[in-house]
């Protein structure tokens, strides 16, 4: 059977290390065959860990995109302000494109790329990949078979973890709204999307507030110095960076912060790069805790509690209908069905997909492959269905600046 050839642009966390390790372990089937990635040292372990021919490595996705077709699809995984502009110039050229979480940083953007995934025939999907998980999957069916009733309300989670919050949030990628974008759309677009898809209503209203609480100058800890590495109260911190990233040499997210994973080359990034930096003294501006109220076109409610203050980075629900209960978390991969008048409830364990995300980067691979290799259809995550939850994220925001509610179709309106 011939395999799908696949590009990727931007080969770093993301694009090498998940996408990228999907092809190993799906060689029957897959080939990546070109890369674009300004990082040499980046580049260079995925030409060698792919066997990418030299005339199909590139340094920027400008470069990439400047040559004739040269693969079935590719994966654009570059950072968030930079997805726009790539995406539009591959599905020009004939790929099928499976873009990265948020669309964009620009609303505007966003609702242009919805447009083009109208127009072109290409496939273009985006990476919501924890629609792909068994554990999703299996709440969606079973709201679908009515198994609770009608439901009527949602609580949904996300508990980033304070350890993920100081990495990802506070030091790193996703600090700062003006670099990148509001942490409902860079982390949650994901949660409104999954909310959306199970509730399978439009959402009419939403509220949101929150704040950067904790996380700023006012709350650094006496005799705390700026850098983990010379702090003198560095033990007493569940946010020192000597804890988070020397135990996890070699994996997520210590490969974050260095491109050589040994401890010389790590210390030398936390003493003068910016995972080394008390996470009091960053420049960050992202809330910390931020919950957001939703009502939907046929009169459901949710709520979403994103917080960077939890123990476990999880994702934890419950949804209620008119006959039962569903509650679930998603890294237990378990799922309690309560129905009223019963004592007993029924736990379901969905079957175990292996890959992050619980199994979503491997179902996203699967469905993209498939839909590569030629399967009719649409795919779960296709961009103008995508569309729909960054406009609620962008809304949300919107809401939590101006402090009123926002009704979705006069923003959208308005804004677009
Ligand atoms: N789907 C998910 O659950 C999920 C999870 C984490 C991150 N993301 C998203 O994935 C994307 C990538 O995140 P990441 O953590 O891999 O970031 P990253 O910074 O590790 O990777 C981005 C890569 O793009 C490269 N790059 C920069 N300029 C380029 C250019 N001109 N041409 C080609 N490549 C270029 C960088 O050198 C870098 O290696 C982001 O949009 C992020 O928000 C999605």
């Amino acid at each position: 059977m011939s395999k799908v050839k696949i590009a990727v642009i931007g080969a770093g966390d993301r694009g090498k290390d998940r996408y990228g390790a999907y092809g190993h372990s799906h060689k029957d089937t897959v080939e990546f065959v070109a890369v674009a990635e300004p990082n040499p040292l980046k580049r260079e372990d995925f030409v060698n860990q792919h066997h990418i021919s030299p005339e199909n490595v590139f340094s920027s996705w400008e470069e990439l995109l400047a040559v004739d077709k040269l693969a079935d699809g590719i994966i654009i995984a570059t950072q968030d302000d930079m997805h726009f502009e790539p995406t539009k110039l591959a599905l020009e050229k004939g790929y099928d494109v499976l873009l990265e979480k948020p669309m964009s940083n620009d609303l505007k953007e966003t609702v242009q790329l919805g447009e083009l995934a109208k127009k072109f025939d290409n496939t273009f999907m985006i990476c919501h990949v924890l629609r792909y998980t068994p554990f999703f999957a299996k709440i969606k069916s079973l709201i679908e078979e009515g198994v609770i009733g009608e439901v009527m309300s949602v609580q949904h989670n996300e508990n980033i973890a304070y350890y993920h919050m100081a990495h990802s949030f506070v030091r790193g990628n996703w600090r700062n709204s003006d670099e990148s974008s509001p942490i409902i759309l860079a982390k949650s677009c994901h949660d409104m999307d999954i909310v959306l898809w199970l509730v399978g209503q439009r959402c009419k209203k939403i509220s949101s507030f929150g704040s950067l609480s904790h996380f700023k100058a006012d709350n650094q800890p006496e005799g705390a110095s700026d850098r983990c590495l010379s702090c003198g109260v560095e033990e007493t911190c569940p946010y020192s960076a000597k804890k988070l990233y020397y135990k996890r040499l070699g994996t997520w997210p210590t490969t974050v912060v260095t491109d050589i994973q040994t401890e010389v080359a790590l210390t030398e990034a936390l003493e003068n790069g910016p995972y080394g930096r008390c996470a009091y003294k960053c420049d960050n501006n992202v809330c910390d805790h931020q919950v957001t109220i939703m009502e939907f076109e046929k009169g459901i409610t949710a709520t979403f509690n994103l917080s960077a203050f939890t123990e476990e980075q999880n994702r934890t629900l419950k949804i209620m209908g008119t006959k039962g209960e569903i509650r679930g978390i998603d890294t237990k991969n378990q799922i309690e069905v309560r129905l009223f008048g019963n004592e007993d409830y029924t736990l379901i364990e969905p079957e175990v997909l292996t890959g992050g995300h619980n199994g979503g980067d491997t179902g996203i691979m699967n469905d993209f492959v498939s839909l590569l290799k030629g399967q009719e259809g649409k795919a779960l995550t296709s961009a103008d269905v995508s569309v729909e939850s960054h406009v609620m994220a962008f809304a949300a925001e919107h809401s939590r600046l101006s402090g009123k509610s926002v009704d979705i179709k006069s923003f959208y309106d308005e804004m677009v």
